[in-house]
């Protein structure tokens, strides 16, 4: 028998109060059992979005969240910025192009956040530039990007918009929409809102809805205006994932009695624990400036193969967490602990870190690692 645990930057464990909620029997979606549920989430999305504008809800994985907010604010040919710094921010420039606007690229050393100064250069040079993409948390580099002063940047380009992609960012770190101006936001289910994939949210700022007004891209089953009609209905233009929507419910009865602070706060904790654990253990981290406190990414000493020690941690203990993308592919893996992650899932990452590298021959003191993380999670 082996306990298994799900530490991965995606899919996240999942509460059994939230599973409990998911399992009742079917409800019809254009019903009175179903209505009220949606009344309640839309209100629930814009205390966690902190904004007052509609939040929107796309029976999508976070990718459909992203491919919406190109396909509703922009036009063919349009100029734009895609920060890329890793996997996901790539993912904002093979989009660009695939809906043939002229992607400006700012390539971003993989372990490094944007330097905020140099997209306000790029927008002076380029003032017809309609949008900057970006990801509040990197999750194939464990990166937070400074989308707060993005956002006091690109507020100055009145023609202009700046789009978040918070899907490992949402429910971890604060994210104040309205009040840095951050135009689209995108986040998805399947992190730290602790419920299954198949579910986006995506909110749009008055300014960005000024763009949807004019924007020509095509678009059908993401209609984003289509969608703000009928979640202020209290439904959705098609068939909605109605299971998650429950669990969702769920999922902000958990998570509304901790308050935001309490659950950045939380995550904080986790996050500054593991990356104590894993300096005392001796290992490099890879975020260098702005780790995300969604994710840790770790290096994996010289001489092993990140793939190995994830792996085996994984199979030999049932600790699910996740290797390196791309060129990181052996070079790092990645514990998160964002969602439904509390003291010990971190205690029981990093004492299963320990042991695979004892066991692989690396010089480790085992308990090491663990008591940097009990002294961190014992002072907060
Ligand atoms: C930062 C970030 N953006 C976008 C995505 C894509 O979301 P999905 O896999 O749900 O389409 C992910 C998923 O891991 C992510 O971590």
């Amino acid at each position: 028998m082996q306990k298994k645990y799900l530490l991965a930057p995606g899919p996240t464990a999942v509460p059994p109060e939230i599973l409990l909620a998911m399992a009742q029997p079917m409800v019809h979606h254009r019903s009175k059992d179903f209505e009220p549920i949606v009344a309640s989430v839309k209100e629930d999305l814009k205390w966690l979005f902190q904004t007052r504008q509609d939040v929107m809800i796309l029976a999508s994985s976070g990718t459909g969240g992203m491919e919406s907010a190109i396909a509703n604010v922009l036009s063919p040919g349009d100029r734009i910025i895609a920060i890329n710094g890793g996997k996901f921010g790539e993912r904002w420039v093979k989009m660009g192009q695939a809906y043939g606007l002229q992607v400006d690229e700012i390539k971003v050393e993989w372990g490094r956040a944007v330097d905020p100064g140099l997209i306000e250069q790029r927008l002076k040079q380029n003032p017809a530039t309609k949008a900057v993409f970006v990801q509040a948390s990197e999750s194939s580099t464990g990166v937070a990007h400074d989308v707060k002063t993005l956002g006091s940047i690109v507020r100055n380009a009145s023609g202009t918009v700046l789009v978040v992609d918070a899907v490992s960012a949402m429910g971890v770190f604060d994210l104040k929409t309205d009040e840095w101006g951050l135009d689209v936001v995108v986040t998805g289910s399947q992190k730290a809102l602790m419920l299954p994939p198949g579910l986006a949210f995506v909110s749009l700022s008055e300014k960005a809805w000024g763009m949807a007004e004019k924007a020509t891209l095509p678009k059908f089953y993401f209609n984003l205006k289509r969608e703000r009609d009928n979640i202020r209905k209290n439904t959705t233009a098609y068939t909605p994932a109605i299971s998650l929507i429950v669990g969702l419910q769920k999922a902000f009865e958990l998570l509304k009695p901790e308050g935001l602070d309490g659950i950045f706060s939380r995550h904080g904790r986790l996050a500054r624990a593991t990356r104590e654990a894993m300096a005392a253990i001796g290992l490099e981290l890879f975020a260098k400036d702005s780790p995300s406190d969604a994710l840790t990414a770790v290096k994996a000493p010289d001489a092993i193969d990140a793939e190995a020690i994830y792996k085996t941690v994984r199979d030999r203990y049932g600790i699910t967490t996740a290797g390196g993308q791309d060129h990181l592919k052996g070079k790092v893996f990645r514990i998160s602990h964002m969602g439904y992650a509390d003291t010990f899932d971190v205690i029981t990452a990093v004492a299963a870190v320990e042991m695979v590298l004892k066991g692989m021959g690396h010089p480790v003191t085992l308990g090491k690692g663990v008591a940097a993380a009990q002294t961190v999670l014992l002072k907060s």
